[in-house]
């Protein structure tokens, strides 16, 4: 099938079934620049919530389609691979967290979205890594019980001065970012500045002039006065970041920082996934209810 007319016939059936496309700042090019928008995972939470369609494509992992049919139940919302799943999300069950709360009793939860809809369920608020530090800062609890990001977690905890109960997940793709990476690109372009993304490990985020998440990235990225910057998170992100700042130099910390997850959907899979209306996700009423909650708190903070 040609990419063209891939294009023209998903265009032509969005129209038809009324459905819209979103995609994350990690997708291939081809979806990002094919997508009707583009964003971080709190922005298309929002974007979810608020769509006027009958169908929602999401492109990205199972959690953030399970997000969405969450806070938008009315729609249909379909992930083209059912496949393309978040690890660092499926590090921690249901059972683990009721296991961590009976440690902890009495302990707020707070959980990075990156989880499954079971384990919201279990939750208090959830947050995002652009609003983590003030979702986090805004219970007046001292301590509190944070999963799965352990990088997350020590970031977090570090900006609050709060202690965390903090699950051992992390992303294996941040987790592979070393400082090695960061000292052999700035010998490289010794001028440019270092954004980081806070699940990247401490010795990383040590080495940063920013800590920021996708979403913020896009944002600063045109207000800020570097010219070059180096950046640690997945390389999906550099083509947004391109396109919209010609004028600056963005390069990959390490060009190695791919998730296949992120991977797994194509313009064929979308094709198809809307010619068929699946493979849908669903989450039974109970849990989402039940999840719903934490999400909303979430999505209130900016
Ligand atoms: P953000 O898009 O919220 O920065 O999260 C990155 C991520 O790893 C999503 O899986
Ligand atoms: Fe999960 Fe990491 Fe991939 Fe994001 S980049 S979806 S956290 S594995």
């Amino acid at each position: 099938m040609k990419k063209e007319w891939l294009v023209e016939e998903i265009g032509r059936l969005k129209k038809e079934k009324r459905a819209v496309i979103l995609a994350h700042n990690y997708q291939p090019e081809e979806v990002q620049d094919l997508a009707d928008f583009v964003g971080d995972s709190l922005e298309l939470s929002r974007k979810a919530a608020e769509v006027e369609a009958e169908i929602i494509v999401f492109c990205g992992v199972h959690f953030m389609a399970e997000t969405a049919k969450i806070l938008a139940p009315g729609k249909k919302v379909l992930l083209p691979d059912l496949r393309a799943r978040c690890p660092m999300a499926d590090m921690v069950s249901g059972d683990d967290l009721r296991w961590m709360k009976e440690q902890h009793p009495g302990k707020k939860v707070v959980a990075y979205v990156n989880t499954t809809a079971e384990v919201k369920a279990e939750t208090d608020v959830c947050c995002t890594s652009s609003n983590a530090v003030k979702v986090v800062s805004s219970l007046p609890e001292a301590e509190i019980i944070f999963v799965p990001d352990r990088n997350l977690a020590d970031y977090v905890s570090q900006k609050t001065g709060k202690k965390l109960y903090i699950w051992d997940g992390f992303c294996p793709i941040h987790e592979d970012f070393r400082a090695r990476h960061i000292e052999k690109m700035k010998k490289s372009h010794p001028g440019a500045e270092v954004w980081a993304h806070p699940e990247c490990p401490a010795e990383v985020r040590l080495l940063a002039d920013r800590i920021l998440s996708t979403g913020q990235m896009i944002r600063e990225a045109p207000k800020s006065e570097a010219r070059e910057i180096i950046v640690a998170t997945e390389v999906g992100i550099l083509h947004r970041l391109r396109k919209e700042n010609p004028g600056k130099k963005f390069y990959p910390a390490s060009e190695k920082a791919v998730c296949p997850n992120m991977k797994r959907i194509n313009l064929k899979k979308i094709y198809k996934t809307l010619l068929l209306e699946k493979p849908e996700v669903t989450v039974e009423a109970s849990v989402a209810d039940r999840a719903r909650e934490a999400i909303n708190q979430m999505v209130r903070f900016i």
